[in-house]
C-alpha cells in the first residue's frame, strides 16, 4: 500500500493490469476531488495524474469504491445468471424489434465480390447469441492491422457473431428535447422478476457513480476543468449491457465471447465476473489478461473518450475468450453445482447525444486534433454503428 499523505493507492493483491494499483475512490479522494484538485497541496492532482496515465497507457484502470460493494454486484450477477438460465422462448419475449435501427452494410469479400448484409441494432431488451458482430471481422483497415501483429499479441480468431446474449438497459434521466431520440428508448421489464427494475438502477446509479468520479479525476489529470466530461455526460444515453454466455456450450478453450474490437461510449465500466477471459491491448500493442481482484471495478477508454483528448487517450481493443483460467473457473463451478452462465455487469457511459464531441482544452491544439471533427456524440454513435452489429 502506499500512503500518498492520507490518500491510498493499493497494489493489487494479484497481478492485473501490468502491475498497476488499483485505486480507491473512497469519500475523501471524492471530497478533494471535487474541489477541483487544487486542494492537499497538490497530491490529489498527482492522484489524477496517475488515473490519467493509466487510462492512456493501458486504456483501463481498476477502481474500488465503497459505494458499489461486491454484495451489490453479486446481486446483479445472481438475478442476470437466472434471467440468461430462462428458456431461450422466454427470453425473446424481451426483444424489441420496433426499436431497431436497421440497414444494409456492403462487405467487401474480394475485388470483385461484395456481400451486402442486414444490419440490426436493438436499443433495450435482449439481443440474442450470434448477432452482435465483432470489429475485426468487419473492418477491412483493422483486419490488415491484425495481420501484421506479433502472434503473441494477435486476438483469437472469430468465427462469426459473438455467441453472448445482451441485455440493455438504460440508466439515468433521459433529454426531454433531443435530436436522437432513437438513442433514448423506455427500458423492457421481464416478467416473473419483481426486483429487476430496483436492481438495475440501483447497481447501474452506482457505477454511473464511481465513472463520475474517475471522469473527474481524469479531466484533472489531462489538464482540462475538473468537469470537463461530467458536464457532456449528464443526459447521457448510458446502458447498463450485461452479457449471458452459455459455459455449457460454448466453455471450450479459444472460443471468444466478443471478438477484438472497441467500445464505441466515454467509458465503459464493469463488476468482477466470475469466470476470467478479458483480453485488452496496452498502448504499446501488447496483450495483457485482466484480472479485476474482489471488490473491484475496471474502467476501459471508448471512442468518445478518445474524440474529447485528440487521440490522446485512445479507445482500448479487448476480447473476451474462454482461456484456461476460465475453464478451471468452469470446472471448480461445476463441483460446486453453481451457474454456468458468464454474466458481465457491464455499463457503458455515454457522453450526451445532443452534446459535441470534439477534443476540448489544450488538446484542440494537439497535431491529431484534425482527426477529430467536431460533431453531436448522437451522430458520431449513428456512424459507428454503420460497422459494427450492436453498440458498445
Ligand atoms: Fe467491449
Amino acid at each position: 500500500m502506499v500512503r500518498l499523505n492520507g490518500l491510498t493507492r493499493y497494489p493489487s493483491l494479484e497481478p492485473d493490469i501490468q502491475g498497476r494499483p488499483w485505486f480507491r475512490i473512497g469519500p475523501r479522494i471524492r471530497a478533494l476531488t471535487s474541489e477541483g484538485g487544487s486542494g492537499c497541496g497538490g497530491r490529489v492532482a498527482e492522484l489524477c495524474g496517475e488515473v490519467s496515465r493509466s487510462l492512456r497507457e493501458t486504456g483501463a484502470l481498476l477502481v474500488k469504491d465503497p459505494r458499489c460493494p461486491a454484495e451489490d454486484n453479486d446481486r446483479f450477477i445472481d438475478m442476470m445468471e437466472k434471467y440468461f438460465d430462462s428458456p431461450s422462448d422466454f427470453k425473446l419475449l424481451h426483444e424489441r424489434p420496433h426499436l431497431h435501427y436497421q440497414e444494409d452494410a456492403v462487405i467487401a469479400i474480394s475485388s470483385t465480390v461484395n456481400l451486402t448484409i442486414k444490419l440490426v441494432y436493438p436499443l433495450v431488451g435482449v439481443t440474442p447469441e450470434g448477432v452482435e458482430v465483432p470489429r475485426s471481422l468487419v473492418d477491412e483497415e483493422m483486419k490488415e492491422k491484425l495481420k501484421a501483429m506479433p502472434e503473441k499479441n494477435r486476438p483469437s480468431p472469430p468465427k462469426g457473431p459473438d455467441c453472448k446474449w445482451r441485455y440493455m438497459w438504460r440508466v439515468g434521466p433521459r433529454p426531454l428535447n433531443t435530436r436522437f431520440k432513437e438513442l433514448n428508448a423506455e427500458p423492457v421489464i421481464p416478467e416473473g422478476f419483481p426486483e429487476w427494475k430496483d436492481t438495475m438502477d440501483s447497481w447501474g446509479y452506482k457505477m454511473i457513480s464511481a465513472i463520475e468520479v474517475v471522469a473527474e479525476m481524469a479531466a484533472i489529470g489531462f489538464g482540462l476543468p475538473k468537469d470537463a466530461f461530467t458536464s457532456l455526460m449528464k443526459q447521457g444515453p448510458h446502458l447498463l449491457a450485461p452479457t449471458g454466455s452459455d459455459l455449457r456450450r460454448y466453455g471450450q478453450e479459444g472460443t471468444v465471447f466478443a471478438g477484438y474490437h472497441y467500445d464505441l461510449n466515454f467509458l465503459t465500466i464493469h463488476g468482477r465476473s466470475r469466470f476470467p477471459g478479458l483480453n485488452i491491448w496496452l498502448r504499446n500493442g501488447q496483450k495483457v489478461e485482466v484480472k479485476v481482484p474482489v471488490g473491484c471495478l475496471l474502467i476501459q477508454t471508448g471512442k468518445e473518450i478518445e474524440w474529447l483528448t485528440g487521440g490522446d487517450c485512445i479507445a482500448g481493443m479487448h476480447e473476451v475468450v474462454v482461456t484456461s483460467r476460465t475453464t478451471d473457473a468452469i470446472r471448480q463451478a461445476s463441483e460446486q453445482n453453481r451457474s454456468l452462465w458468464r454474466v458481465s455487469s457491464t455499463l457503458f457511459a455515454h457522453i450526451a447525444s445532443d452534446a459535441v464531441l470534439k477534443p476540448l482544452g489544450h488538446f484542440a491544439e494537439s497535431p491529431l486534433a484534425n482527426n477529430y471533427p467536431a460533431l453531436c456524440a448522437g451522430e458520431f454513435v449513428e456512424k459507428e454503428l454503420a460497422v459494427i452489429n450492436l453498440k458498445g
